[in-house]
């Protein structure tokens, strides 16, 4: 049941991330079937993306075949009734439709961009809501053992982590990489040979772009514990003040903070300097590559072997689908990141409450009253008891005082009543029936206790009612 205690660590590698995020959609399918009619509206969103920006050099290499250069060749144009139109018209549809195409994308990312959005913030609403659900029901057992941080990060930044990567890294990921496949199919159709060469360097800006952004992770993680380490150092030095003052130790602290602060200063310039020369690395590949294409290009159109227009849809391809490599490696980093982020969100859902109804547990009906308590063992701890064979009665209306030193177990045997906790061994019955068959919020809303430390809740419609005590607290 601590599976919730484990720090999940990101993913290594593609295949870890793989299978976790198989993990995360399984697990999280119910919500986002929900949303099924948005998140088909992204996708036809996504897709229209896709076809626009492969329309887009179209028209401008039908004008410079079709009206530029009029022999550039000799195929008919692709769509039969734009054959019989005089040049002027032909010209000014085509212009034309490069204004549609480019409408078209805009339409297509804007209704993708939106109904994703509402979609992920629905799904992450209800995942949200079930995590904090759940957390609320999950044992006193095993709060104790969690740490009270690591579960407010887990309800309010992981989920969010998830949502936002979807739309900033998922989804732009599976756009260029179908953007790319695409094109490249069109490229090898259109001409096979320049499109071999212009994608020889493309596993080059891979490769540049994983090992810069390599680089670039891990001087920012130097820069956080840096950071860190400052934050403690001052921390640290100003709580203490006093020792540092009588001591003598403010030259040395400040020796150490400055040190640490100045090498910080020199991680940032560095993760900078790095990303700089990622983007211009991409840069001047596509240059390259543009190039040589250009290069054999041209040849091939002065035999005969392609037209300008060909050469064109090239050029745009090339730059297009090499635009987001240099983000690839970013990309992948924030999905690794997200899926730890999940995962640690599944952690909590699978952990089964210790308490938990048990089945055929029945409505508790109204009680007389009549407690017993039947050689009953507890302990917090396993191997540590505070409670050892432990029996009495109390009987309806009957007042008792539990007596005895602090520490001793007075407030536990009042937790082992309300089932905040099970015993390890023996019964606790309530008129006769052991509590383990009723159902707990039917047992709980029967208890009154004051408990000593008090809370008061900020949230607006708790009222806690004298009659019910805490535990019958309504939400008004
Ligand atoms: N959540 C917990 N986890 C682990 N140990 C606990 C927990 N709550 C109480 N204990 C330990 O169990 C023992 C009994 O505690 P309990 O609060 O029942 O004593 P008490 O008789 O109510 O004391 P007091 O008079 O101070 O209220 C103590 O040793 C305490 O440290
Ligand atoms: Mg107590």
């Amino acid at each position: 049941m601590s599976s919730a205690l484990i720090k999940r660590k990101r993913p290594k590698t593609a295949k870890a991330a793989v299978v976790g995020w198989r993990r995360i959609l399984t697990r999280f399918w119910p919500e986002v079937r929900q949303e099924k009619f948005l998140l088909m509206l992204a996708w036809v969103g996504l897709l229209g993306e896709i076809l626009a920006q492969l329309l887009e050099p179209w028209p401008l290499k039908l004008i410079f075949d079709h009206i530029i250069v009029p022999d550039a060749t000799t195929l008919p144009l692709p769509i039969p009734f734009l054959n019989d139109l005089p040049e002027l018209a032909l010209l000014t549809v085509l212009t034309v439709a490069i204004v549609l195409a480019t409408a078209l994308k805009a339409g297509a990312s804007y209704m993708s961009l939106v109904s994703l959005s509402i979609a992920s913030s629905r799904i992450i609403a209800q995942i949200r809501a079930k995590l904090y659900g759940h957390l609320q029901r999950l044992s006193l057992s095993f709060h104790s053992k969690a740490r009270n941080g690591d579960l407010i990060t887990r309800i309010i930044n992981d989920i969010d982590r998830l949502r936002e990567v979807t739309i900033t890294a998922a989804v732009p990921l599976v756009v260029n990489t179908l953007t790319l496949v695409s094109m490249v199919g069109v490229m090898f159709w259109m001409n096979a040979q320049l499109a071999f060469i212009g994608l020889l360097v493309f596993p080059l800006s891979i490769l540049a772009a994983t090992k810069l952004t390599k680089q670039i992770h891990q001087v920012a993680r130097q820069q956080r514990q840096r950071e860190g380490a400052m934050a403690a150092t001052a921390s640290e030095a100003i709580n203490a003040i006093k020792v540092v003052q009588a001591l003598s130790l403010e030259g040395m602290l400040e020796t150490m903070f400055a040190t640490d602060n100045t090498k910080s200063l020199e991680d940032v310039a560095r993760t900078q300097q790095l990303s700089a020369g990622l983007q211009r690395t991409v840069e001047i590949l596509v240059a390259v590559a543009t190039a040589v294409v250009l290069w054999r290009g041209v040849q091939l159109v002065t035999t005969g072997g392609a037209t300008p227009g060909d050469l064109l849809v090239f050029m745009t391809y090339l730059k297009t689908s090499f635009k987001p490599t240099k983000k690839l490696a970013k990309y992948m980093a924030a999905i690794a990141k997200a899926t730890a982020s999940g995962e640690r969100i599944i952690d909590i859902l699978d952990t089964v409450p210790e308490i938990r109804d048990v089945r055929g547990a029945v409505a508790a009906p109204r009680f007389a009253g009549q407690v017993s308590f039947r050689n009953v063992a507890f302990g917090y701890e396993p191997g540590t008891s505070i409670l050892r064979g432990l029996s009495f009665e109390a009987q309806p209306g009957q007042r008792i005082a539990l007596v005895g030193p602090s520490g001793g177990g007075k407030s536990t045997l009042v937790s082992l009543l309300l089932r905040l906790y099970d015993p390890i061994e023996g019964n606790i019955l309530i008129d006769g029936h052991d509590l383990r068959q009723y159902q707990v919020e039917s047992l709980r809303r029967q208890v009154s206790i004051v408990l000593q430390d008090s809370v008061l809740f900020a949230v607006r419609g708790i009222n806690v009612r004298r009659d019910k005590g805490i535990f019958g607290a309504t939400y008004q």
